[in-house]
């Protein structure tokens, strides 16, 4: 047997990543490693119905097997299209019907965060806060006060400056959920996404009020707001492209 023989009896009992791995040695490896017809012989054992077709249904059976046999490598993200300096969020909350707290924040801001939390913030609170997880933080200078035995509600709207359009994040939801031991009062509410996206599940933007513990238990003293959409997107650009997304009006 010659030496081209001898590959020919070989590669057709190669497994697909052996013989893509062959295709790689040299070029007489590559020209007889890339003959189609051992890429269709692979696809058959995968897909048996593509061989009831007389064509590959790409270019070729190689091309085929090469897309979608392998594992697919997590897809970096296209550069975001929004950007924080763009943005504005309108962020109002109150205990029963009575406004405490209403501001409008620029994005660069929310993007600087809290450069020094107050000494009195717990530890929990603290590793949260340094955590890897990408979230947007508001100080609130001064600390205000929301009671505890009423109802604490939020509406944060954002609004891009070069349409002047204004999406929905949280539409009056409650903080109903106060973590003493992490220092932190919780609400949430679920996206609302263009049309464009009817498929995208139910994401949720969360947000938090932050305190300090100031001995007295039937109030929160604030002094920080949180968003955030871990659910969903967890670095600075994937809220931006969550963001673009939105039902912008
Ligand atoms: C906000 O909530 C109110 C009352 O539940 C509802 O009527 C309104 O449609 C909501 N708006 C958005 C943008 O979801
Ligand atoms: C706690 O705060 C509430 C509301 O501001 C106030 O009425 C109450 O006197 C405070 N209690 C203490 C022990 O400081």
């Amino acid at each position: 047997m010659s030496y081209v023989e001898i590959l020919k009896a070989v590669f057709p009992l190669l497994e697909g990543a052996d013989l893509a791995s062959c295709v790689a040695v040299c070029k007489q490896w590559r020209d007889i490693a890339q003959d189609d017809y051992l890429w269709k012989c692979l696809c058959a054992k995968r897909w048996p119905s593509i061989c009831k077709r007389p064509n590959p249904p790409t270019v070729t059976y190689y091309k085929l097997y090469q897309t979608f046999y392998k594992h697919q490598r997590q897809q970096t993200l296209l550069p975001p299209r929004l950007s924080f300096d763009n943005l504005e969020f309108f962020i109002d909350i109150w205990t029963g019907d009575k406004l405490i707290f209403s501001e409008v924040v620029s994005g660069p801001v929310l993007q600087t965060g809290i450069k020094c939390p107050p000494p009195r913030i717990c530890d929990r609170l603290g590793f949260h806060l340094e955590g890897p997880d990408y979230k947007m933080i508001l100080p609130v200078e001064p600390r205000f006060k929301a009671p505890l035995g009423e109802t604490v509600s939020v509406s944060v709207l954002v609004g891009r400056k070069d349409n002047n359009k204004v999406a929905c994040i949280i539409n009056k939801s409650v903080f109903d959920y106060i973590d003493r031991t992490a220092y932190r009062a919780m609400a949430f509410d679920y996206l609302g996404f263009s049309p464009a996206h009817p498929f995208v599940p139910g994401i949720r933007a969360w947000i938090s009020l932050l305190f300090v513990d100031d001995k007295n238990d039937s109030v929160l003293d604030v002094f920080g707001i949180e968003i955030d959409f871990c659910d969903a997107a967890k670095s600075r650009d994937e809220v931006l492209w969550l963001l673009d997304i939105l039902d912008w009006k």
